[in-house]
């Protein structure tokens, strides 16, 4: 067989792949947002599957939580619709033209799960939003506060594993090809927010978590550049561990209570998070910040569990992990108050009503309590 053919089209549109990455690279240094007239503005995005059900109690929590910033027009919840899985499909876009102006107009997003196809070139809009509003840092604490455990995830969330994930090359039949790109400033700004976060939240320790000694190129890079912005924070105690003993250390109660702060490449810390957060109790329990310097966007860890539609269950959804998005997205407004009241009731709820699936607190009622307890 003769494949020359094939690989000139490969290596063709592999280097339209690196020229574009250089660019992206070279481009990274951004402005942040610029002071706006009028009210900050949250955009509510409802999503697939559960989504529209849990988000649809988060925007009721909200509306009274903000009643008294929204009267005052301090702020705005701006409701954007079509974000969903048949809309995207119709039009082949992960994330339509006119909703990402909308989105673009908000300066932050709660935003419900987005089902992501299989296979394809449809790329999922999580990271097709990650990407065109730039929010580098995924950022997903987990406590389980009996073990004297606080974990902060510092994921890099816009290129390693995922910027190119729909772009990978095939020769049909033999082989299929897909690359992880690294780039000094993409890692310098993830380990600057892992340490700043550390510093500022009395952290001793910060793990960088690779695989360098098999990714030496992407992960090579990654753990020296973190290493050379530790050496900036002194006053923190810095390892190196590779992904596949820290994912067994996290289940060994022995140590796990020793680490603080992880900063790590996407994919491992796609992963890595879910396994802390069921360890917390669950992907329901856990909330999720996607970063930038001029936008954030804040969400459940989980998808949009298709399988609960499909059962009937939506209505004892769990509410618990978009809530706990929306404190962390209070607090980076700077609601810090509203936060704090919307956390402890959640604190409260999470503890006195499970939500079972089939029981008798479904995700509606569940939001009904911390309604009571913050009105
Ligand atoms: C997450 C999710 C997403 C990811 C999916 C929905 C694209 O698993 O936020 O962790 O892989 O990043
Ligand atoms: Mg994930």
């Amino acid at each position: 067989m003769d494949y020359s053919k094939d690989i000139d089209q490969a290596v063709e549109s592999f280097r339209k792949l690196l020229e574009e990455q250089l660019q992206r690279a070279q481009n990274m240094d951004q402005a942040g947002r610029a002071a706006h007239e009028g009210p900050l503005t949250i955009g509510v995005i409802d999503g697939d599957g559960i989504g529209p059900i849990i988000t649809a109690e988060a925007k009721r929590v909200l509306e009274i939580l903000l009643k008294d910033e929204i009267a005052a027009n301090k702020v705005a919840l701006k409701y954007i619709q079509g974000l969903t899985i048949e809309n995207r499909m119709a039009l082949g876009k992960s994330v339509p033209e006119d909703i990402l102006a909308e989105i673009r107009a908000c300066d932050v997003l709660l935003k419900g799960p987005t089902t992501t196809p299989k296979g394809g070139t449809m790329e999922s809009a999580n990271v097709t939003l990650r990407r065109e509003l730039d929010l580098y840092a995924n950022v997903r604490p987990v406590a389980i506060p009996e073990e004297n455990i606080e974990w902060a995830f510092f994921r890099e969330n816009t290129e390693g594993e995922y910027v190119l994930g729909s772009r990978g090359i095939e020769i049909p039949d033999q082989l299929a090809m897909d690359f992880k790109v690294i780039t000094d400033k993409g890692t310098e700004r993830i380990a600057r927010a892992a340490y700043e976060y550390a510093r500022s939240n009395g952290k001793t320790r910060v793990s960088i978590i690779t695989k360098a000694n098999i990714m030496k190129k992407t992960d090579g890079k990654f753990s020296r550049i973190c290493h050379k912005v530790a050496e900036e924070y002194p006053e923190i105690t810095t390892d190196e561990y590779y992904i596949d003993i820290m994912t067994a250390n996290l289940v060994n109660p022995a140590i796990r209570n020793q680490f603080q702060v992880f900063v790590l490449p996407n994919l491992y810390g796609d992963i890595i998070t879910d396994e802390a957060a069921q360890l917390q109790g669950g992907v329901g329990t856990a909330g999720s910040a996607n970063i930038g310097s001029r936008y954030a966007m804040f969400e459940a860890i989980h998808g949009s569990a298709p399988r609960m539609i499909e059962q009937g269950f939506g209505a004892w959804a769990n509410p618990l992990s978009i809530l706990k998005a929306a404190v962390m997205m209070l607090n980076h407004i700077g609601l810090a108050d509203a936060a704090d009241r919307l956390s402890r009731a959640l604190d409260d709820c999470a503890a006195a009503w499970p939500i079972v699936k089939g029981g008798e607190v479904t995700c509606r009622a569940f939001a009904d309590h911390v309604i009571e307890k913050i009105s």
